[in-house]
């Protein structure tokens, strides 16, 4: 697939996602094998009048190359001068929000709502395409509602205003996360237009990650929700997708380990107060399943010393190894009940039946 300079075949995408993919979590995602990395979206208007966050959301480093600004907003004139604004951060590529679902977004007329404004979504992209010479691409939905899907439409239209690719998640605006993907409405785009369309939805699984391939005929896929607590899913899907070798599942050590790195990045990137606050509500993904989690969460919530944080971690990690060595956890984290068959299995294998 080919934007601009960037020419990867079948990428794996982490999608932009508000509150998630910021500096630290992309830079995550990047170490473990995600192919271009995306930031949150940003408001145009904000970036416009300078407001601190936005700038902060919008500012990108080399070692997450390629890497793409999300804009959003309501108006032509906003869009270019923000397009122009961030194009000063020299992201490698610029992307235009035309998907988001929520109120904030969409009831201002930004994002999904411009669906249903089609002359209104081409003037923006082609505005912006004309103000900036980084390439310009677009994320979008399939449609506002399901009487009014219109994909084959809209990506016609992007193509036509100067977008280099389109990202289509392959809901509509008011399913917002319901129900699952329409992965053959995104291989209508494909067919529809001939710039790279990259699929997005629903991807939780490497296995996932080539059957949407599959099915969709895309350029590249975007995985958003199923990367949150598991960055493991890039080399998981690339090693799939590209060379047809299936990754082992990650150890519980791996993923107690990308906690620590995930915080210390967080830590590096937002000040210890800020870094070690935003890190709570990751936790429990990336424990997620294992012995004692829930008691562990409750300590790491408390605590805001990045040093006793690692400590905490690194002694649920020596927890879990004394499981393991009694039998009671798998490397991959699965816990064992003195109930489970498999415990009585591994007693059998490892020593005599008789004592069971
Ligand atoms: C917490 C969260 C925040 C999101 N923020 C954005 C955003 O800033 N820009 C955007 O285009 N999509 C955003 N999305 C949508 C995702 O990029 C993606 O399209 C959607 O989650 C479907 O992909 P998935 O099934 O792989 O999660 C967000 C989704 C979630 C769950």
């Amino acid at each position: 697939m080919r934007i601009g300079k960037i020419d990867i075949d079948r990428p794996v995408i982490l999608a932009p996602m508000e509150d998630v993919t910021d500096r630290a979590f992309r830079q995550l995602c990047k170490r473990h094998g995600a192919d271009i990395v995306y930031t949150e979206f940003i408001s145009a208007e904000a970036l416009r009048r300078g407001v601190e966050k936005s700038i902060r959301k919008i500012s990108v480093a080399d070692h997450e190359r390629p890497v793409a600004v999300q804009i959003f907003g309501n108006t032509v004139e906003s869009m270019v001068e923000a397009a122009a604004i961030a194009e000063t951060f020299d992201p490698d590529y610029l992307d235009i929000n035309f998907g988001c679902p929520v109120k904030k977004v969409a009831g201002k007329g930004a994002g999904a709502a411009l669906l249903k404004e089609p002359e209104k979504l081409s003037a923006i992209a082609s505005a912006v395409a004309k103000a900036v010479s980084i390439p310009v691409t677009a994320k979008t939905r399939i449609g506002w509602d399901h009487d009014s899907i219109n994909i084959t439409e809209i990506v016609r239209r992007l193509e036509d205003s100067g977008m280099q690719a389109v990202a289509v998640h392959g809901r509509t605006r008011s399913d917002m996360y319901k129900g699952t993907a329409d992965w053959d409405r995104i291989a209508e785009a494909k067919s529809a237009c001939s710039i790279p369309v990259i699929a997005n939805g629903d991807v939780w699984t490497a296995d996932d990650a080539v059957a949407m391939f599959a099915r969709t005929g895309a350029d590249g896929i975007m995985i958003g929700r199923g990367s949150i607590g598991n960055p493991f899913i890039f080399a998981q899907s690339v090693s799939l997708v590209r060379e047809g070798v299936r990754l082992p599942a990650p150890t519980y050590r791996e993923r107690i380990r990308v906690a620590i790195d995930h915080m210390r990045l967080s830590v590096e990137y937002k000040g210890e107060k800020h870094g070690i606050l935003e890190m709570r509500r990751h936790y429990a993904t990336y424990l997620k399943g294992l012995p004692g989690v829930s008691k562990v969460r409750n300590e790491l919530v408390r605590e805001l010393d990045p040093v006793a944080i690692v400590e905490l971690l690194e002694s649920f990690e020596a927890h879990c190894e004394a499981l393991e060595r009694e039998g009671r956890l798998t490397e991959s984290g699965e816990y064992l009940n003195d109930h489970s068959p498999r415990l009585i299995l591994n007693y059998q294998t490892n020593t005599n039946p008789t004592t069971i």
